[in-house]
């Protein structure tokens, strides 16, 4: 119930415009019981479930990709914004002068794609503050990398508190993460959504990334470790902005199982250089990334999930202030549902 309201009512960041920058370009991804597909309809973005309107086939069965919005069943398309039916006039015209692609409402934060079935709240609400830091990171980025997607073995709860979680880092990440050495984090909350920063304390790494710096485009880029939690699927992490991972935690109709979605979205490069001519430093970045998820969904799938409850808080230590935050969001979409304002989440969280 929770889930589904979730998905239903809260925004969602889905993808970066330069992921589908071409017509015919989509990406499908699996939340509950659903698809939602994310596909190029001539350069509009439009964002569908998957189901064909005529008798229910799913429209795309890969992952992403490129190719028309069209049913392999009998071969309504749908395209320009509308619904192509061949043999139109041996259907009544009533019926399917009605029917259209089941589609979420959509509204941008500068070039990252935001959807949402039902929205409670604008974007602008739901974002708050985090609005303009996340338009200001949408345009540094181009392209992605990589694609990982697989199912893991834990509630999605399990999995996004795990991310919230650095207190980890150094026993689960032992030859990944942690040769970064990251510092403790410093914290902000805004809405229902946290960022955490820190300080990359390894001297040699910290060298090699500062000397990596003269080869991506923009100048404003943080300087350390940053991670951002999107209430309530989603984080965006990144290590000096060079590149960005952005993650889906989403529930699964399959009990404690969670879809799980990464992709490494691209800096965008200084000008001059070849766009492949750091293909070999994002494969090594895509390559940790996915030894770091392995790590983590090894370490999740061991949680005895009878023992989660959102109201616990007392076994939680300073360093777990995140999890408190996510869970008190879950106990006020609880009691009141996701109508409540984003601002109205209470700030009394003890300061580090
Ligand atoms: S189910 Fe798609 S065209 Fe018939
Ligand atoms: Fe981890």
């Amino acid at each position: 119930m929770m889930d589904a309201l979730l998905r239903d009512r809260y925004w969602h960041l889905l993808c970066h415009a330069s992921e589908l920058a071409k017509p015919g370009d989509f990406l499908k991804l699996r939340w509950l019981d659903k698809d939602v597909v994310v596909a190029s309809d001539q350069g509009n973005l439009v964002v569908f479930d998957n189901v064909c309107p005529h008798r229910g086939a799913k429209l795309y069965a890969a992952e992403h990709g490129n190719g028309p919005i069209t049913c392999r069943y009998h071969g309504w398309s749908y395209n320009a914004g509308e619904l192509h039916i061949p043999c139109r006039p041996k259907f009544r015209e009533d019926e399917v002068a009605l029917l259209s692609l089941t589609t979420l409402k959509i509204d941008w934060c500068g070039d990252f794609l935001f959807a949402s079935p039902d929205p409670a709240h604008t974007l602008d609400e739901q974002l708050g503050d985090l609005f303009d830091q996340l338009a200001a990171i949408s345009m540094e980025v181009h392209g992605r990398h990589a694609w990982n997607a697989y199912t893991y073995d834990c509630d999605w709860k399990i999995a996004v508190e795990n991310a919230l979680d650095s207190l980890h880092t150094p026993f689960v990440h032992k030859d990944s993460l942690n040769r970064l050495r990251l510092s403790d984090p410093v914290n902000s909350y805004v809405g229902m959504n946290s960022v955490a920063r820190f300080e990359i304390c390894d001297a040699q790494m910290l060298k090699q990334l500062k000397s990596t710096s003269r080869l991506f485009a923009g100048s404003e880029r943080f300087e350390g470790y940053m991670s951002i939690y999107l209430f309530p699927f989603t984080m965006l992490t990144s290590t000096f902005g060079y590149s960005y991972s952005l993650q889906h935690f989403f529930p699964s109709d399959v009990p404690q199982k969670a879809n799980f979605y990464s992709r490494l979205l691209r800096g965008s490069l200084r000008q001059g250089l070849p766009s492949n001519a750091l293909d070999h430093f994002f494969d090594s970045t895509a390559k940790v990334n996915e030894t770091v998820f392995e790590e983590d969904n090894s370490i999740c799938r061991e949680m005895d999930f009878s023992r989660y409850d959102i109201n616990d808080l007392g076994r939680l230590s300073v360093d777990e202030e995140k999890i408190e935050y996510f869970r008190r969001g879950l106990q006020t979409v609880a009691a009141k549902g996701a109508a409540t304002t984003p601002q109205s989440l209470p700030a009394s969280l003890r300061q580090p």
